[in-house]
């Protein structure tokens, strides 16, 4: 019986696994224009950490981990997001003390919650975040959105619609948790057994339940934007600002919450718009949460920052019908007939490739004509061809595929050649 591929998780095969890589190098290519500098943290974290970071009564926490313990009876958990993991190395490695503040990291790499799989939702995904810490600036909540927003624009996508919220300072948030207490006590019982016991502990979380969405007291939720102290206010005011003065286009969404515990001040979303993209839209999420250091252990810090899965990402892409322009095709493929013209074309090849130059050479004996339409499949710029007959004359030909012109050039200088022909574009 064959083994197929966990539920929830893909294969990324080549040919589709070079968009990735472009988007993935145009991230890092921002990250170093924005100056935020890479962290890798394990896949593995200690599930105390995200119980504390990202929340006890979140769906994540709740339902969503894969939670395991290692044969040392230790309590561990594969990470499903990245910013506890960050601000977690943040404290220990005591970064905080470093000259260079804020300290701006991002990272790639696979995060795993157990949700159930539907178009643009894995088990297995890869996020792209970053995280800004050790600045209380308003002017650094709009530079990690704008860094974002530029992220999808360099790479084509249009159809975006960047929400954003306040969720206010501690003091707005707890005049808005009694609201909301207020709201839902009176008919809690129509609720599910989760939210239920989150009218108590937490109750913003009602707000993001998949399961309680239609119950009426949903829609008349009292908003956190009424209870903004003057503080949170200006704070909220002086993003707005800004992201204006950076022409990106949001709408403020006072039932924007987000679905992890940290958040204060800014939250804000990133949407796709285009049409028939699917149920889930969200392409990117982020905001600002200034007690998580504390909340593990660290110095009072404040922080902002962003993730968005490549998954969704190359969704949007589809959507929107946008081809990347991947760089496809290699410089030059050896067709080779005759024994020792072959055997020759073994060195030759290397030396093709120690100068820099991607290229390929027959590996199944194919006739002549198989060789130039394994050439034409991996799209070769050159072939060149070299029989027996070369050989012993010391020459080799070479084809321009895309002109169809043909030389012979001296097999010695051949990779000199090569070189020059390059740097002119063709023969
Ligand atoms: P999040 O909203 O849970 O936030 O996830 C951020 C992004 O990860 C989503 O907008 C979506 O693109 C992607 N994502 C989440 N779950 C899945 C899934 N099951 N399949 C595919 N993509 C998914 C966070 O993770 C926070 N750590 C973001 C953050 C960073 N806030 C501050 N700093």
């Amino acid at each position: 019986m064959s083994i197929n591929i966990p539920r929830g998780t893909q294969d990324i095969l080549p040919g589709e696994v070079e968009k990735w890589q472009l988007i993935e190098r145009k991230a890092r290519e921002l990250c170093e224009r924005y100056q935020y500098h890479e962290i890798r943290t394990p896949i593995f974290e200690h599930t105390e950490l995200f119980h504390r970071g990202v929340g006890d009564t979140t769906d994540i926490v709740q339902k969503e981990m894969y939670t395991f313990k290692d044969r040392g009876g230790r309590d561990l958990t594969l990470r499903p997001e990245g910013t506890a993991s960050a601000v977690r190395a943040y404290v220990e490695k005591k970064m905080f003390g470093l000259a260079n503040q804020p300290v701006k990291l991002y990272y790639m790499g696979p995060m795993f919650r157990y949700e159930r799989p539907q178009a643009g939702r894995f088990r297995q995904f890869v996020q792209f975040g970053i995280e800004a810490l050790g600045s209380s600036d308003p002017a650094i909540d709009a530079e990690v959105i704008s860094l974002a927003m530029n992220l999808y624009k360099e790479l084509g996508l249009k159809k975006l619609r960047l929400v954003i919220n306040s969720l206010g300072d501690k003091e707005s948030r707890n005049a808005h948790r009694e609201a909301l207490i207020e709201h839902f006590k009176p008919r809690i019982g129509e609720f599910c057994s989760d939210c239920q016991t989150r009218l108590e502990k937490n109750p913003l979380r009602i707000l993001d339940c998949k399961q309680d969405r239609e119950h009426p007291l949903m829609k008349t939720t009292p908003a956190i934007t009424d209870f903004l102290n003057n503080n949170s206010r200006e704070y909220f005011e002086k993003l707005q600002k800004y992201l204006n003065l950076l022409d990106i286009p949001f709408v403020v969404d006072p039932n924007l919450v987000r679905g992890l515990d940290y958040y204060n001040h800014t939250a804000f979303e990133i949407m796709s718009e285009a049409e028939g993209f699917g149920a889930i839209t969200t392409l990117c999420g982020g905001g600002r949460y200034n007690g998580l250091a504390e909340d593990i252990g660290g110095p009072e810090t404040p922080g902002i920052g962003f993730a968005l899965s490549i998954e969704r990402f190359i969704a949007a892409l589809d959507a929107e019908g946008i081809e990347l322009n991947l760089n496809e095709g290699i410089d030059c493929y050896l067709v080779s007939l005759g024994e020792e013209a072959k055997e020759y074309t073994v060195g030759l090849l290397q030396q093709l490739r120690q100068a820099g130059f991607s290229a390929e050479r027959d590996y199944l004996d194919r006739k002549i004509k198989g060789q130039f339409k394994a050439a034409d499949r991996i799209k070769a710029k050159f072939v060149a061809v070299l029989g027996d007959d070369e050989l012993k004359n010391e020459v080799i030909n070479l084809k321009d595929m895309t002109s169809g012109e043909q030389k012979e050039i001296k097999l010695d200088s051949f990779i000199k050649v090569f070189q020059e022909l390059q740097d002119r574009g063709g023969l």
